[in-house]
């Protein structure tokens, strides 16, 4: 089976994940429908999907919205599921929105998928964040689950939902929990999107880079493009025996490495380390870095792409389409969210 002319359905496909899916997808011969209302807040960007604009359709709603585009749903043969909220920090100012983007809206996209297109195989972007702090490495997916923010525990609803449903046959889903990703169409402007979008928003615009604790955590960067191989992957493989399959980056680096790797590439800029504010220390991991047997067993297949080769290709291309992600007279991150905390933001689902 091969993607060629085959219909599918990529939510959050204007964000930095989805938009190099469906970029992938339609180079493939894919048929692909994008779903996304490009929500306050997250990653979507109308630019990422340049080179594909005239030929994907785009439903800007959002998913929770779903029974609004039943027919898409309908026709698609795999579905990509990337729609969510990744920042850990906005999900501990606003548990409310995080949770309504990251599981009721989950929940309500997954049970018209369950009703428009039973036993349809929907791959969904999980995360390493359900783990919660390591009680070894590299982590497995036997580890218990003890997400330490809100974020953590909405991502694990939606991970729980496409299992469930999955268990009931409704659906055919696989998660694949991500560690942290990087490469082009990454947001750079809002804050609080993680330590590699921030490096990057900080070096593209001459900064030197402040690192927090003692910089020996470790973490497991994996190049989008070898993600996108996973999700590729994941679309047409059988069914697996486990459902839910870690997929992260083929080497453990610090986190003083990596903003090392960074500063020099883009022409030796300082690198400090401060120590670790309250608000980031009480949702800290520690070090993290990702078993990958399972994903190797599952679909033969391992990331490749060493960080400072995906970091090289990754600069370039923000060099090249620089003023689409930050306008450097003016750097300064904005989320575009509400000041008031407890607020939810932007309620869109047209029931509530
Ligand atoms: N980037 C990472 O390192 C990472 C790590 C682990 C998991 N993930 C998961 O991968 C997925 C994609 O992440 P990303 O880095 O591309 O984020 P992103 O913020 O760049 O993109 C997310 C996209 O989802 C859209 N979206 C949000 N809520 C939606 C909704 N209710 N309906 C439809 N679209 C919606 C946003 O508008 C945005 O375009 C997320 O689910 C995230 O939790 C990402």
């Amino acid at each position: 089976m091969s993607y060629r002319n085959l219909r599918v359905l990529v939510t959050g496909g204007l964000g930095f994940i989805g938009s190099n899916l469906a970029i992938r997808l339609v180079e493939l011969g894919a048929r692909v429908t994008i779903v996304d209302p490009q929500m306050a807040g997250c990653g979507g960007n109308p630019h990422n999907i340049a080179p594909i604009c005239d030929r994907v359709e785009l439903i800007s709603r959002d998913a929770g919205d779903a029974d609004q585009f039943a027919g898409a749903i309908r026709e698609a043969k795999v579905i990509f599921n990337l729609a969510g909220e990744i920042s850990h920090i906005h999900s501990m100012e606003f548990p409310e929105r995080d949770m309504l983007i990251n599981a009721v809206s989950q929940l309500r996209f997954l049970q018209a998928c369950a009703r428009h297109n039973p036993g349809v195989r929907v791959v969904y972007a999980g995360t390493r964040q359900v783990y919660g702090k390591p009680d070894y490495l590299p982590m497995d997916e036997r580890h218990p689950l003890r997400p330490v923010d809100f974020n953590g525990v909405h991502k694990y609803a939606a991970n729980m939902y496409h299992d469930m449903l999955s268990r009931m046959g409704l659906l055919d889903g696989i998660v694949l929990r991500l560690t942290n990703v990087y490469g082009p169409r990454m947001s750079l402007s809002i804050p609080c999107q993680g330590f590699l979008s921030t490096f990057l928003r900080l070096v593209l615009t001459g900064k030197g880079l402040v690192v927090f604790g003692d910089g020996k955590q470790l973490r497991d960067p994996m190049f989008v493009d070898d993600a996108v191989k996973a999700f590729l992957l994941a679309g047409l493989a059988p069914t697996p025996p486990q459902r839910t399959i870690n997929a992260g980056g083929p080497r453990a680096l610090s986190l003083h490495q990596i903003a090392r790797i960074c500063a020099r590439l883009a022409g030796d800029l300082p690198v400090e380390l401060r120590p670790f504010p309250e608000d980031r220390a009480m949702i800290d991991i520690g070090s993290y870095f990702t078993d990958t047997s399972l994903l190797a067993e599952t679909f033969g297949w391992k990331p490749s792409v060493h960080f400072e080769d995906g970091m090289m290709t990754t600069l370039a291309y923000y060099r090249a389409e620089m003023s689409h992600y930050l306008d450097p007279s003016n750097p300064q991150p904005c989320c575009g969210l509400p000041e008031h905390k407890g607020i939810p933001h932007r309620l869109t689902y047209a029931a509530l």
